[in-house]
């Protein structure tokens, strides 16, 4: 981790990959990743985590599949939301969008369980900042 403050516009400017995570700081034992996406991500769910989403630029929509059934938020920019922990959901980018997510370190952006991961998308838990 830096020790120095890094610029957000600066770390998006570093990388073009799409649904690819890059840890930005950490915070204890959390992470902080900042990712450009769009398109639609796959279905997943984190058994053990929450996992927090800040969108920077663009908007986020989330289908979320809860006990009352299935539903999507919607996150302009500016906006944060919360994925419960053990709640399936899929993350969609209508346009070029810049997000800010905070989980904890080593958890995988498919989550423990998902649907079969389309090439797009980038099952890791996130890279380094170059
Ligand atoms: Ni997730």
């Amino acid at each position: 981790m830096s020790n120095e403050p890094i610029s957000l516009a600066s770390a998006l400017a570093s990388f073009d990959a799409l649904w690819s995570p890059r840890i930005a700081t950490t915070v204890n034992d959390y992470d902080v990743r900042v990712a450009k996406v769009e398109g639609e991500h796959v279905w997943h769910v984190h058994d053990d985590t929450d996992e927090f989403f800040l969108v920077l630029g663009g908007e986020l929509r989330i289908a979320l599949r809860e006990a009352a059934g299935e539903r999507t938020v919607v996150l302009p920019r500016g906006s944060v939301f919360t994925v419960p922990r053990g709640t399936e959901h899929k993350p969609y980018a209508p346009v070029p969008t810049e997000i800010l997510v905070i989980e904890p370190t080593g958890t995988s952006t498919v989550g423990d369980r998902h649907d079969e991961v389309p090439d797009h998308v980038d099952a890791t838990t996130g890279h380094a900042l170059n």
